[in-house]
């Protein structure tokens, strides 16, 4: 029994990397503002533990000392700042940062420098994170403020589970979310002593992976309870090969993982009222999304036309999001006829293809390689359909803005996407259900013919209709699911 704190409604520190507005490279950032909002909403106590990089520093007001980490022998001397986090007009999340100026200013990515390569002392980055997690969590704590639960997001904050596992005394019930597994957190052997972690945590049945050490099997391995963020995904990475070398130790842990969907925060993401299009629209005013496709397709120098089906697609270029399969249809996509408007960064190397694709079709397909959220709120509202021919996705998040936005998402069927969209079919559009397009196999082929399928359906004005009006009716609230993180983490004050 590792709690001494009596059943009430948990206290958790919500351990992350990032947070959206402050600072957001994907999903996650996303998720680690409305979910604690959410839980927060249900009269949870949760705060949120974040590094303090420049813009997270910059970027709230309001910042007192409530700690200091200068004795930590592992780490350079660091701050713990308290803040408060505005996630709307009427509520803000207590957020804790970890002031580090060794470790943590410094421009540009949170993961990546300049050259976009990792920077070289990320394990100290993120062991410094786990490491004043796993304190705050424990009898060790220099605040008067506990938590029940540590609930830990992706590898960055993987060690706080091992390092509490180790801590001798009263400590938090710890949560590991995996929001992607293809992200592990892999460091020299070394790593385990430099780090502060004892040596027999350094075997399969603790931190060791193939020879090396990784915060992700770590936190897979400590952690009392493991979730991700759809119960596809759950099943996929029990599984060679979305599993990533993890999935023997995920398959002996299935009892103790639950897949949680993500919900979306529909006051940033709502046509009614966003801020970033040009004119807002509602499920029963559909006729107001027109002038948002004509200003993004002037915006992006496309031709203005409201006839030609518009495809969008925003998001990191990697391998998982299968741009290479959109290089391979493009050209055939724009003789349709349809467009396409892109808007991501990453991979220099899709960097460079997707802009020469942009420029070999000017006027039908437009790319903006780099990050800007005003856009992506402009694309999910002025396109007609959304792409995500993901390889794997563990949730993903732009099909359900897309469907919120009468935008009907068109996706491979696997992870989060399977779960979340629902192929149109005679059935599904007779039963009220179908919300956009699955293709089952990860080949140009199958997305090919999906995407003429839904060139067919759109220049059905009936049946696109009720897709749009369908995924609009739908209810991706977090509240479902941040209900469910309720119930793990009140069976985790049991432990
Ligand atoms: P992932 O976390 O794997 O990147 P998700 O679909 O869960 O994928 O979330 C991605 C989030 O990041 C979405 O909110 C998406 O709009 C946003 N995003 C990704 N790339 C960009 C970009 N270049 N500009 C603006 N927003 C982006
Ligand atoms: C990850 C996943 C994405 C998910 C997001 C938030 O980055 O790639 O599918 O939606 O985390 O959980």
């Amino acid at each position: 029994m590792t709690h001494t704190l009596s059943r009430q409604e948990p206290r958790v520190l919500f351990i992350t990397p990032e947070v959206f507005p402050l600072c957001k490279t994907g999903g996650l950032g996303d998720v680690s503002a409305a979910l604690p909002a959410a839980l927060r909403a249900m009269r949870l106590d949760v705060r949120l533990l974040i590094p303090g990089y420049p813009q997270v520093l910059s970027g709230l007001k309001y910042k007192r000392k409530v700690a200091d980490f200068s004795g930590l022998p592992q780490f350079p001397p660091a701050r713990l700042l308290s803040a408060r986090l505005a996630v709307s007009a009427s509520a803000s999340i207590p957020l804790f940062v970890i002031d580090c100026p060794e470790l943590y200013r410094r421009e540009g990515s949170p993961y990546l420098d300049e050259t976009e390569r990792d920077w070289p002392d990320n394990a100290f980055r993120f062991g410094l994170l786990s490491k004043i997690g796993a304190i705050l969590a424990s009898d060790a704590s220099p605040l008067a403020w506990r938590p029940h639960i540590a609930h830990c997001n992706d590898w960055q904050t993987g060690l706080t589970p091992a390092y509490l596992h180790f801590h001798q005394g009263q400590k938090a019930a710890t949560l590991m979310t995996i929001h992607n597994l293809a992200f592990q957190g892999i460091f020299p052997a070394g790593s385990v002593a430099e780090l502060g972690l004892p040596a027999s945590s350094f075997d399969i049945q603790g931190v060791e992976y193939f020879g090396s050490m990784s915060f992700l099997k770590a936190g897979l391995y400590y952690a009392h309870h493991i979730t991700t963020v759809s119960p596809s995904y759950a099943a996929e990475i029990q599984t060679d090969p979305l599993g990533f070398g993890m999935q023997g130790l995920l398959a002996a842990r299935h009892k103790n993982m639950t897949g949680i969907i993500n919900g979306i925060d529909t006051q940033e993401w709502d046509p009614a009222i966003d801020s970033h299009i040009v004119r807002n629209y509602t499920r029963s005013r559909l006729s107001a999304k027109a002038p948002n496709k004509h200003a993004l397709q002037q915006m992006m120098g496309l031709i203005v036309d409201p006839a030609i089906p518009l495809f969008g697609m925003i998001g990191r270029f990697s391998h998982q999001k299968g741009y290479d399969l959109l290089l391979q249809v493009a050209p055939q996509l724009t003789k349709i006829p349809a467009q396409l408007v892109v808007l991501g960064n990453g991979d220099a190397v899709l960097e460079d293809k997707l802009a020469l694709l942009a420029a070999t079709y000017p006027g039908k397909i437009a790319v903006t390689i780099g990050f800007n959220e005003a856009l992506s709120h402009l694309i999910e509202a002025g396109a007609d359909s959304f792409l995500m021919p993901s390889r794997f996705e563990p949730c993903g998040l732009n099909q359900m803005y897309s469907q919120h936005y009468g935008t009907p998402p068109l996706v491979h069927a696997t992870g989060g996407l399977l779960d979340t969209v629902v192929d149109c079919t005679p059935e599904t559009l007779a039963d009220g259900s179908a919300s956009g397009f699955l293709f089952k196999n990860m080949t140009a082929e199958d997305f090919l013919v999906t995407l003429k399928r839904a060139v067919i359906a759109y220049h059905d004005k009936k049946t696109w209709q009720c897709l749009q009006k369908n995924g609009m009716a739908k209810d991706f609230n977090w509240h479902a699911s941040a209900a469910i993180y309720r119930e793990i983490y009140l069976s985790l004050l049991e432990v």
